[in-house]
């Protein structure tokens, strides 16, 4: 199922579609941020934050999910989370990815994990997926360990492949989990 884009509404935060340009500018507060970008491969300029910010607002107007714009009423904008498809090919693909980014300051308050449940939730119920993803490298500890709370399984290690040979970021962890996995632990 496609669908129609969606907004998510959790107790604090609401993921919804992106409005642009305006939502461009906290975006780069987050994508500009060389703390909340430290285990990337680079910090964004402005052009490559705007370049992102439009593609996954254009990704997520496409269908009834997306990386969505995480609002934290009265704050405005403060992360993007959601589901979507990869975007590289590997053995593992085509398949969904989970993937979160939330502003620095709004960090280790819980809303990465409201975002992300309120994302699977709507990936393994209206929008019928049977599994979603996930990769960090194991440096990003904060990343991998919220994959593990919300119950997804460590499978193996591969090569991300749009980093070269030789970067030190290169070794990716995957995590997937299953529908059944997911419905099993809401039941449990
Ligand atoms: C990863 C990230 C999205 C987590 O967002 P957050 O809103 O701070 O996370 P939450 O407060 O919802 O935390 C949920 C769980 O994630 C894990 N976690 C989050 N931050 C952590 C940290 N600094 N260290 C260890 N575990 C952490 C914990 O398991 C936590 O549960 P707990 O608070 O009960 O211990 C955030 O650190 C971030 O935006 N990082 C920069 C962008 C990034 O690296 N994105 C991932 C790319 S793969």
């Amino acid at each position: 199922m496609s669908g129609q884009p969606v907004t998510l509404r959790g107790p604090r935060v609401v993921l919804r579609p992106w409005r642009l340009p305006e939502d461009l500018d906290p975006l780069f507060a987050i994508n500009g941020d060389p703390a909340a970008m430290r285990f990337f491969p680079n910090v964004h300029d402005r052009a490559e934050s705007d370049d992102w910010g439009r593609r996954i607002a254009a990704d997520c107007a496409s269908r009834s999910y997306g990386f969505w714009a995480l609002e934290l009423p009265g704050e405005g904008l403060v992360g993007a989370v959601g589901i979507k498809p990869a975007p590289f090919e590997a053995d593992f693909t085509p398949c969904t990815e989970i993937g979160w980014r939330i502003a620095t300051r709004f960090q280790r308050r819980g809303l990465a994990e409201e975002g992300a449940r309120l994302a699977l939730a709507h990936g393994f119920g209206p929008a019928g997926l049977d599994r979603i993803v996930a990769w960090t490298p194991p440096v990003n500890e904060p990343s991998w360990r919220l994959m593990e709370k919300l119950g997804m399984r460590r499978e193996r290690v591969f090569d991300h492949p749009s980093l070269p040979e030789g970067h030190p970021l290169r070794a990716h962890l995957l995590y997937a989990i299953g529908r059944a996995e997911w419905i099993a632990q809401r039941l449990g």
